[in-house]
């Protein structure tokens, strides 16, 4: 770990008073070297996509929350029959810390009941080996690789984390 350890932090789902903290990190330079796109979103199209995001029927978005700061991200998107792709996000000042694997592990009770779920694939640009360290590190494995990205997957066995309360955390 590189980081100082993490310190009261809790995952959480998103709220739409996080609307504008969520379209900041999009739109830094490091969320928008992330994004598939390229570019940074205007207020407007943010706006329509977060409305969509908390309906929560596509799509789930959790906040990881540092002494009531909030300090990344854990978005799923739904992309086949029980598949979703994740996207993970901590604050640059707050990588290594552990933070990333503790919100991954408790975003899967908080998954528990929205919908069945037994496959998690991440796309990660191979340039991006702290990421694809990370996802190894939880137990995915790399079942594409383009040549510029890999497409890691994860298998969930079944009835994982049911047994926890659906509507935040402390990790
Ligand atoms: C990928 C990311 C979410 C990991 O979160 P994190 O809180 O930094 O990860 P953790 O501290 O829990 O680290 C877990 C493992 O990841 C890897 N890792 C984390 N920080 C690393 C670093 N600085 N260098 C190399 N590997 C690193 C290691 O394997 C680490 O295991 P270890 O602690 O036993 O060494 C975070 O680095 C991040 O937000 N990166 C930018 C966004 C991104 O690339 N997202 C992934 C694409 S969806």
């Amino acid at each position: 770990m590189t980081g100082s350890p993490p310190r009261e932090c809790q995952l959480r789902p998103a709220r739409p008073e996080d609307e504008v903290v969520i379209l900041e990190w999009r739109n830094a330079p490091w969320g928008v070297a992330l994004s598939g796109t390229g570019r940074a979103v205007s207020p407007e199209e943010h706006g329509r996509w977060f409305s969509q995001t908390l309906a929560g029927v596509a799509r789930r978005l959790f906040v990881i929350e540092e002494q009531g700061r909030p300090v990344g991200m854990i978005r799923y998107d739904v992309v086949g029959k029980a598949a979703v792709e994740i996207t993970i996000l901590v604050l640059p000042e707050r990588v290594g810390a552990g933070l990333g694997t503790a919100a991954f592990r408790h975003s899967l009770a908080l998954m528990a009941g929205w919908r069945p779920l037994r496959t998690i694939l991440a796309r990660v640009l191979r340039s991006n080996s702290r990421s694809l360290a990370f996802f190894r590190h939880l137990g995915f494995a790399i079942v594409e690789d383009d040549g510029t990205s890999s497409l890691v997957r994860l298998e969930l066995a079944v009835g994982g984390g049911d047994d926890l309360p659906p509507e935040g955390i402390q990790i």
